[in-house]
């Protein structure tokens, strides 16, 4: 498969069982060794690795000139086997060497020294970096999970359709990049944020089950698990309820992670978005490790101390252990931190040994508690001498996401680091949060999510409590996609647009294009798109997805090797019927 008209072997292919053969390898130089005896070390590599060819000395070779080398496998004299290389045991010796194209030397080593090597510098000079066995290695991952996704959406009879890429605004929350219009000077398109309003018209269109390795945009503040173009497995499915997109999804993600690791994963356990909160104070729980929260409203029910009293919610956290570690100047941060995230406080408390055995707390507001108070907090927390509890009290929602912050501060790990964890988390709120201009509810996931059939009488009522059929998955406490089961009935439609303080008026002028051919008949559908970046990232053991996409931006949202975004041509400026404002800072 990899021998060509000009080669008959990759690089990092060659073994003892070729010693003997005349073959031909083509690549780049990497080291060059002065050998003595008119002979120089030279390694070739391609992506396949290296390979040590001994060459005539007198022969011009340089780092990164790509040579076509003829030679002849043999063994390593003894002393200069190399154990640590898959080639080690190898060289390929009387060689006829070809130089296919000088180059001038590189701004930085092309091995893994770069990866200390300024992420401007390695963007500006991409094509170079990508020569790298790293940037090798995350390519080929991503192209086998591309593989294993597809192979998995088609097996399962999903079929795959092209959504276009200039599109109309959708609701879907990001910021778009607009693109303007030539011949309506003043119109414009959008790109796409996710192909969802044009998959759910495939589903009133017949296709039945969709899928497509899909392009989508975002103009959203860049970040480790963000990029403003970024690829989703984007599926849509008719007649189904939760449990059937849960199902395919789950098959084609551990498809692709066996694909990668060798190893299929467990199947995927599910949580609901609220023991989420109550657990790990978080909706994309990274269950690597164990610090969940504990409920303590109960243990301090009649409390006198003025910041607990009359909360919502008491909850806290145990750092095993953690008394000793963490110091004042520590646990303020912590404090600083928890306030940051919008906490009236922190409570802090260290367990050490008390008179009679037991534990006591050793803290600024210790004084404050009952003994009842104390026995019932060492107990709910279960805490031994050493260790640290961090107590919160607020509303049962912000006291969940201080201390799930918390949580994710002190114990997470990087996001690579093994072992994979994925979670379902299911039954999103409907709502979340109000909209501070008009005190409407806002959507959890987008207006066209289904309610949860037991909750559609709280509608009115009690719009907040409202569950959703909307499901999250979660990758070691980063969220890997979203999707739910839509309405495709009018009438509920309606009410979901009433309760988000859309009128009719209004829903027709945004959504009608929309909503209107689900009148000639939608099925009952539902659907999901994950990011795959970011379960491309995880697998590859990166914790930044723009090492795992050929070319990405920087977190400014520039190109250093394009030097994109660049001013606009002006005449082409003009024909779009556009003028710049200059920016006034
Ligand atoms: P959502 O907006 O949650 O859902 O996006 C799904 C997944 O896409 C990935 N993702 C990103 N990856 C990299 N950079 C970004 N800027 C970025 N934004 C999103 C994430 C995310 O979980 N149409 C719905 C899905 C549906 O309901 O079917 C949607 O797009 O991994
Ligand atoms: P105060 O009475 O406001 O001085 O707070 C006394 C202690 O309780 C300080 O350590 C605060 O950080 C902490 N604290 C105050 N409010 C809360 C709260 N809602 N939850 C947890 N700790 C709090």
């Amino acid at each position: 498969m990899s021998s060509t008209s000009m080669r008959t072997h990759l690089c990092g292919d060659l073994r003892p069982d070729q010693i003997g053969d005349t073959v031909s390898v083509c690549g780049w130089v990497g080291r060059r060794r002065e050998h003595g005896e008119h002979l120089a070390f030279v390694d070739l590599r391609d992506h396949s690795g290296i390979v040590q060819c001994v060459i005539n000395d007198d022969i011009d070779v340089r780092s990164e000139y790509v040579l076509r080398i003829t030679g002849v496998v043999r063994e390593r004299p003894e002393g200069t086997i190399n154990d640590n290389l898959p080639t080690g045991q190898i060289e390929i010796g009387d060689c006829e060497v070809e130089i296919l194209r000088t180059a001038t030397p590189p701004p930085f080593p092309i091995d893994a020294r770069a990866d200390d090597v300024d992420e401007n510098i390695r963007l500006q000079y991409r094509y170079l970096d990508l020569r790298r066995e790293r940037m090798q290695k995350n390519l080929r991952i991503r192209s086998a999970v591309n593989a294993a996704v597809r192979n998995s959406m088609a097996d399962q009879g999903f079929v795959e359709v092209e959504t276009p890429m200039l599109v109309p605004s959708t609701p879907e929350g990001a910021r778009e990049f607009l693109v303007p219009s030539r011949k309506e000077p003043g119109s414009f398109y959008a790109l796409p944020q996710s192909p969802q309003l044009f998959k759910q018209l495939l589903m009133v269109g017949g296709v039945d089950r969709y899928y497509q390795i899909a392009r989508c945009l975002r103009d959203e503040d860049l970040r480790a698990d963000r990029q403003y173009e970024f690829m989703q497995l984007d599926m849509e499915m008719s007649f189904v309820d939760q449990d059937d997109v849960l199902e395919a999804v789950s098959a084609s993600v551990l498809d692709a992670a066996e694909a990668v690791t060798g190893e299929r994963p467990d199947p995927i356990e599910r949580i609901t978005w609220r023991d989420a909160m109550n657990r790990f104070g978080i909706d994309k729980p990274d269950l690597r490790f164990g610090m969940e929260l504990r409920e303590l409203t109960d243990a301090f029910a009649s409390t006198e101390f003025k910041a607990f009293a009359g909360a919502e919610a008491i909850k806290g956290i145990k750092v095993d252990g953690g008394a000793d570690e963490y110091g004042r100047n520590q646990l303020d941060k912590l404090t600083d931190k928890a306030k940051g995230a919008g906490a009236k406080g922190l409570v802090w408390m260290k367990a050490v040994a008390g008179d009679d055995g037991g534990v006591r707390f050793d803290s600024p507001v210790a004084k404050f508690l009952s003994d009842d108070e104390v026995a019932g907090l060492a107990a709910a927390m279960d805490a031994a001498v050493g260790d640290l509890v961090l107590i919160v009290a607020d509303d049962w929602e912000p006291t969940c996401e201080v201390l799930g912050m918390l949580r994710n501060e002190i114990g997470r790990p990087p996001v690579h680091q093994g072992p994979y964890r994925y979670v379902w988390v299911v039954e999103f709120p409907l709502f979340v949060g109000r909209d501070k201009e008009t005190g409407n509810p806002k959507s959890g996931h987008h207006p066209f999510t289904m309610p949860h059939p037991d909750d559609v009488d709280k509608f009115e009522s009690d719009p907040m409590s409202v569950r959703s059929i909307a499901y999250d998955l979660v990758l070691n406490g980063w969220e890997l996609g979203s999707g739910s089961i839509r309405i495709h009935e009018p009438e509920l439609q309606r009410r979901v647009f009433a309760g988000l303080g859309i009128s009719d008026e209004e829903a027709e002028r945004k959504f009608g294009f929309f909503l209107n051919p689900f009148e000639y008949g939608a099925p009952p559908h539902g659907g999901f798109a994950f990011g795959l970046d970011r379960l491309v990232a995880i697998l590859a053991g990166e914790d930044n997805i723009r090492e795992v996409i050929a070319y990405p931006k920087t977190q400014s949202g520039q190109d250093p090797m394009t030097n994109s975004p660049t001013a606009g041509d002006p005449k082409a400026v003009e024909e779009l019927g556009l003028r710049i404002i200059p920016r006034v800072d």
